[in-house]
């Protein structure tokens, strides 16, 4: 059958991602299962169909396991980056790693990673090569991230560095991947992956301003764990926040304050969240410019909402 509609190919993505996490084994099935029907915004497949559509494609059906597979490596990387972050909630729910503990929860991001290669292996060449490319980026940026954060050596260039290799690398992927199956030219697969890597960036950007002034029930994640690892926007300060001189030396509070909220309230006061909207906005407008050359088509017009869509999320 022939999918046309956005929302018909992301229903059948939910459906390929579910039906293909049914393991035989009860943990795996029951831990990849609490993981993704947590929901999640979708943010990516939803944008590799999009491209798909914009580049002209006219059966989603064809782009509907690569958009899963891509949804799958952001799904599995989550699972791994909480355990990393200690972090106890995700998607409103209780983490992988702290309902099942650390042992379970790596087996279960390996179980998502090879389900990836399950996913791809229909789509052979360049496709695979693109993904696997994105999956290295995105190894890279996060393992960058953990090393200068522990060398406290997180300043603006290897904060820009290490957000395009971790995130903006799977976005660009699906944009390309989208283009390239709707048999797009050069110029449109460039317009497209330019588009896909600015959302990326604005994305990542706007994230790490919300784990300073966001709401953690409304982004059903905790806030607060960058500033506590010296990273996301703690890089405008060269990733050089302590609760030492948080709260200017005086003395507020009868019992000691929290001191990740003493860095919170630190970088909220000093300009770091409006530097790094202004870049947000910065990258927003080259995603926007990079859609110039497109065809107009309601697929575009979806493409421009999302960029409004990322550039203003609560969560
Ligand atoms: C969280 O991604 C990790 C980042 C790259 C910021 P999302 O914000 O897309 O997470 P879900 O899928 O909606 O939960
Ligand atoms: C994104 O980084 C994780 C990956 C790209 C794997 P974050 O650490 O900012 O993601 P959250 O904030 O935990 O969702
Ligand atoms: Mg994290
Ligand atoms: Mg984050």
């Amino acid at each position: 059958m022939t999918v046309t509609t956005i929302e018909t190919g992301m229903q059948a993505i939910e459906k390929t991602l579910r039906d293909i996490v049914d393991s035989d084994v009860e943990v795996l099935r029951e831990a990849s299962q609490h993981i993704i029907s947590s929901g999640g915004k979708r943010v990516r497949p939803r944008l590799a169909l999009l491209a798909y559509l914009a580049a002209g494609g006219e059966d989603l059906a064809t782009a509907v396991p690569m958009a899963a597979a891509l949804e799958m490596v952001h799904t599995a990387t989550l699972v791994h980056d909480d355990i990393n972050d200690h972090s106890l909630t995700r998607r409103g729910k209780v983490t992988v790693h702290a309902r099942w503990g650390n042992t379970f929860a790596l087996l279960t991001g390996d179980y998502l990673f090879t389900k990836v290669y399950e996913l791809m292996a229909p789509y052979g060449t360049p496709y695979n090569g693109i993904m696997s490319d994105a999956c290295i980026r995105l190894v890279e940026g996060e393992t960058l991230q953990a090393a200068a954060a522990k060398a406290g050596r997180m300043d603006r260039e290897t904060y820009k560095t290490i957000i395009a290799k971790k995130t903006a690398s799977l976005f660009e992927a699906g944009a390309d991947m989208g283009a390239r199956l709707a048999g797009a030219d050069d110029k449109i697969i460039a317009a497209l992956t330019a588009y896909a890597y600015n959302l990326g960036l604005t994305f990542q950007i706007v994230d790490d301003i919300l784990d300073i002034i966001g709401d953690p029930e409304t982004m059903g994640k905790p806030v607060g764990a960058d500033v506590a690892q010296g990273r996301g926007i703690t890089a405008a300060q060269n990733g050089k926040i302590t609760p030492d001189h948080a709260d200017g030396g005086v003395a507020t509070a009868v019992a000691p304050a929290d001191p990740v909220q003493q860095m919170m309230e630190q970088l909220r006061s000093s300009g770091a969240v409006e530097i790094a909207r202004m870049q947000a906005i910065e990258t927003a407008d080259r995603a926007r410019a990079a859609l110039e050359i497109l065809p107009p088509s309601p697929a575009r017009d979806e493409l421009t909402n999302l960029i409004e869509l990322v550039l203003n999320r609560d969560k």
